[in-house]
């Protein structure tokens, strides 16, 4: 069985429920033959790679997972997820987490920028695209090897409230949601179908707002309840999907941050957009025709954006 598992490595940074959930899941899908789990915590990481590595036993997986504190240990690695920092806390808006998650998102990029000058990376922090911004700010990376995860999981929540509304698979269900990974996200209605058919053929209008909004609040409905942390199953899977979309060349076309170039009027900042990601990351982005609705929350969000990114400038972090 291990012989058949690419030779490739994955370093996913940060082992709590994100990062230890994504390590799981790039062994169970056997992504590469090396999974590295880092995270400052001391004991941590080993732990769970322990664990990981005993499952594995039972499962009948051959990638082996490695535990480490020390970042010498990523070196080389093909793509990183990046998970660490501190989660939402209720009440708390993504951009309260802006100070004491650059901090981390700085340190994590000089490792990769020193140890693994070719890697992939896609960021899964928040606030998830100013910290897309930074990272690859200090990377120096090209646009296309450093990308955020965001899209994937709000569309993915959308989808499951589509999914409940119309009492229909969750399989059938496909739904975009683009723009900020924050209150301002956009959820576009317009490409959201159940097997083909489009969602206002089968809902009415008024529980597409709803379960627009419910989206737009999804992780924040998910820190309520928990109480002591966020959402771990579904951002681990969406971010998963992207690399082995990278991996495994499928050229799937996934809505995630990607750094745009004049793509829907927007020059030098990071938003999410649907993409095609394969062996060269973010191979292209597609530009949907948006209607009139559509296209003014782009805006709007881009400022939500924009604003966090001039506060980095004002904090001296860019
Ligand atoms: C959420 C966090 C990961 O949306 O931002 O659940």
């Amino acid at each position: 069985m291990s012989n058949s598992i690419p030779q490739r490595k994955i370093t996913v940074v940060g082992a709590g429920y994100v990062g230890s959930t994504a390590a799981q899941l790039c062994a169970q899908k056997s992504l590469g033959n090396e999974i590295v789990l880092i995270d400052i915590l001391e004991g941590r990481p080993q732990g769970i790679a322990l664990d990981l590595n005993q499952a594995a036993a039972v499962e009948g997986l051959g990638a082996r997972v490695v535990g480490t504190n020390d970042p010498r240990d990523t070196a080389n690695s093909d793509v990183f997820i990046v998970t660490a920092g501190v989660a939402r806390k209720p009440g708390m808006s993504r951009s309260d987490l802006l100070a004491i998650n650059a901090k981390v998102i700085i340190s994590v990029a000089e490792y990769v920028r020193n140890h693994s000058p070719e890697a992939f990376v896609i960021v899964v922090t928040n606030p998830l695209d100013s910290m897309v911004h930074l990272c690859r700010a200090k990377l120096g990376f090209p646009g296309q090897r450093v990308m955020g995860m965001a899209g994937v999981l709000d569309s993915a929540r959308f989808s499951w409230f589509i999914s409940e509304a119309t009492k229909s698979s969750v399989v059938d269900v496909k739904a975009m949601v683009l723009g900020a990974h924050g209150d301002s996200m956009v959820p576009i209605p317009q490409y959201c179908t159940v097997n083909g058919v489009t969602l206002k053929d089968l809902v009415d209008r008024a529980s597409i707002d709803k379960m627009a909004d419910r989206t737009r609040k999804g992780g924040a409905e998910i820190v309520n309840l928990l109480k002591t942390g966020s959402a771990w199953y579904a951002p681990a899977s969406a971010s998963v999907a992207m690399a082995s979309s990278i991996l495994n060349d499928q050229k799937r076309l996934l809505p995630c941050a990607c750094l745009l170039n004049g793509q829907y009027g927007f020059e030098g900042i990071y938003m999410g957009v649907p993409a095609i990601l394969g062996k060269n990351g973010v191979e292209k982005i597609v530009e949907l025709p948006l209607d009139n609705d559509a296209r003014i929350l782009m805006h709007k969000t881009a400022g939500a954006i924009e604003a966090d990114v001039q506060l980095m400038r004002d904090m001296k972090l860019l």
